[in-house]
């Protein structure tokens, strides 16, 4: 009987998450998901911005407005509503001013992501970077098609490797490394979807992320005598490892318990992890001494509120005082209730490299200037 009931519940959740999921299914959907083949039904054209029809016969204007059509809602540019470990690209319509020291500063809109052009959503080219820094890919190509293949393949997010890569300039760019190992949660990333990011629901990280952003940023992860650049794809060594495990917040720089220590906003990859039956909803561990740090342990892929796509404002002494504030230029409530998820910080929190390496010990407390 027991196992009747298990089975039977089994059945009923697999298919329940079947219906509701496929789309992609590890590979190429249904062609009129994207494409119209004469941009006509029932005698209406299909994308009434575009009556002449798209280059490569796409629904939506181009690539990425062809994939938004789907995954703004989903929470991929969802107004900030994204908790997403990629983040929400909404973030790159938002440039931020205040006044610091007497003069004006900003936190451009264009530097908050990877500028994926996505006309109908206002979304335009990089206005800043022509290339990818540390590399040639240029910022006039990038699209959602530059990482994720369309058609599909059984890769971590169907991101593209080195078998091919994305479509550019008429021809396609190539990717010498693999994409990465890494077992996430649902693309619905807004706050009762599922695919949020907290320090238990979050992407597994395993391997080969540094390497696979370095396919566009080069340079950025390759430290030599003449190179210096933060480490990454490196193994965190014993003291990093056990500095993060101890460290619970500025307030407390030990104490941490290894088997709850691990936190959504600073990621590491997990070198040794089985990705087959680890728990991407419930996954609190820290690091061991092989554990590596990588790319997505200060930036995220998509975008974020802060300046050079950054997991937390890096341009902040004390958490507490990252922009957007309510004072800014630009800014609403909403910005700032969605900034850091639904993450809390003590008052005192400083930057969160310190999770890595305990800089904060014996630190005055924050005071209000
Ligand atoms: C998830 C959206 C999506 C689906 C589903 C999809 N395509 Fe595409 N397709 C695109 C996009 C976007 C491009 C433009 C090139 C790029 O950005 O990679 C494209 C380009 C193409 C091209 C020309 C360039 C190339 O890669 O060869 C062909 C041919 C094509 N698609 C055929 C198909 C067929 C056939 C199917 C169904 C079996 C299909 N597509 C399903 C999004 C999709
Ligand atoms: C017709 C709606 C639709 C369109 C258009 C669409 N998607 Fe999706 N996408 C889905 C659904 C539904 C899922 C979740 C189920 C799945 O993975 O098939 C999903 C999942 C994904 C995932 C996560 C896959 C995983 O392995 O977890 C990625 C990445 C993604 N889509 C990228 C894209 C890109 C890039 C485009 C544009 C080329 C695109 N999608 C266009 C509906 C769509
Ligand atoms: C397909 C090529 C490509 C891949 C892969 C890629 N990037 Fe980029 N990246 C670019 C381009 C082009 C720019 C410059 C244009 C822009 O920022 O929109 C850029 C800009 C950036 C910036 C600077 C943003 C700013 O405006 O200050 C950061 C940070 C970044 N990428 C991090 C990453 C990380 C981390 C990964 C891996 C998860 C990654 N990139 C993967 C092409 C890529
Ligand atoms: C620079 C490369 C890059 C670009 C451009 C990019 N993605 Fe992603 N995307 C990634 C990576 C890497 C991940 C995995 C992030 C993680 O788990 O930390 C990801 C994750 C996702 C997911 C899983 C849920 C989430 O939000 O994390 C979806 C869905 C998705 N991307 C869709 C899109 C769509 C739609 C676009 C264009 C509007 C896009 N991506 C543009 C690299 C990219
Ligand atoms: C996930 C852990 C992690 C995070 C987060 C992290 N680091 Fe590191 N960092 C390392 C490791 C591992 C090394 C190399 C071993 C060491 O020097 O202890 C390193 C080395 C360094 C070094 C010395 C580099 C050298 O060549 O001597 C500096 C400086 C540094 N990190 C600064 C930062 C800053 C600033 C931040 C935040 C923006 C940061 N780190 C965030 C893990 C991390
Ligand atoms: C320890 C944290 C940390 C790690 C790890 C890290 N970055 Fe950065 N990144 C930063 C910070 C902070 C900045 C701001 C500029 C600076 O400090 O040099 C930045 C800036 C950037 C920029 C923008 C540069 C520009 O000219 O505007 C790109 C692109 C970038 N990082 C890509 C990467 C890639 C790719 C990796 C992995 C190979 C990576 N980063 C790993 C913290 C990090």
């Amino acid at each position: 009987m027991k196992t009747l009931i298990k089975l039977s519940l089994v059945l009923a959740l697999g298919l329940a998450a079947g219906n509701a999921m496929a789309f992609h299914d590890g590979g190429v959907a249904y062609c009129a998901g994207c494409h119209t083949m004469h941009n006509s039904q029932n005698g209406a054209v299909v994308d009434a911005n575009n009556p002449g029809g798209n280059a490569y016969l796409l629904k939506s204007g181009n690539p990425s407005d062809t994939c938004l059509s789907c995954h703004a809602n989903y929470g991929q540019f969802r107004g900030g509503n994204g908790y997403g470990p990629g983040g929400d690209f909404y973030w790159l319509t938002k440039t931020f001013t205040w006044t610091q020291r007497s003069s004006v500063v900003s936190s451009q809109g264009d530097s908050h992501g990877h500028n994926v052009i996505a006309p109908a959503r206002g979304l335009a080219q990089d206005a800043t970077l022509t290339q990818a820094p540390g590399g040639t890919f240029q910022s006039q190509y990038l699209s959602c098609t530059s990482c994720h293949d369309p058609h599909g393949n059984q890769n971590f997010r169907i991101l593209y490797g080195s078998a091919i890569g994305p479509v550019y300039n008429g021809g396609r760019y190539n990717f010498t490394a693999e994409a990465p190992l890494a077992k996430g949660n649902s693309r619905n990333t807004y706050i009762a979807g599922g695919g949020f990011e907290d320090n238990a629901n979050h992407t597994v990280y395993k391997s080969g992320m540094s390497d696979w952003c370095a396919n566009c940023h080069t340079n950025f992860h390759s430290p030599n005598t003449s190179n210096f650049v933060h480490p990454t794809g490196q193994a965190l060594g014993s003291t990093v490892a056990a500095n993060y495990n101890a460290y619970i917040s500025s307030d407390e720089i030990v104490g941490g318990n290894p088997a709850t220590s691990y936190w959504g906003l600073v990621p590491f990859e997990d070198i040794d992890v089985d990705l087959e039956t680890v728990d991407a909803a419930n996954y609190t561990a820290g690091p061991v001494s092989n554990d590596r740090v990588m790319c997505l342990s200060c930036h995220r892929a998509h975008a974020s509120p802060f300046r050079d796509i950054a997991r937390w404002d890096m341009s902040a002494t004390h958490i507490i005082s990252s922009h957007p504030q309510i004072t800014d230029g630009n800014a609403t409530q909403a910005d700032i209730d969605n900034m850091y998820y639904d993450y809390t910080f003590v008052t005192n929190q400083r930057s969160l490299c310190n999770k890595c390496h305990v800089k904060d010990a014996g630190d005055a407390p924050y005071e209000l200037h």
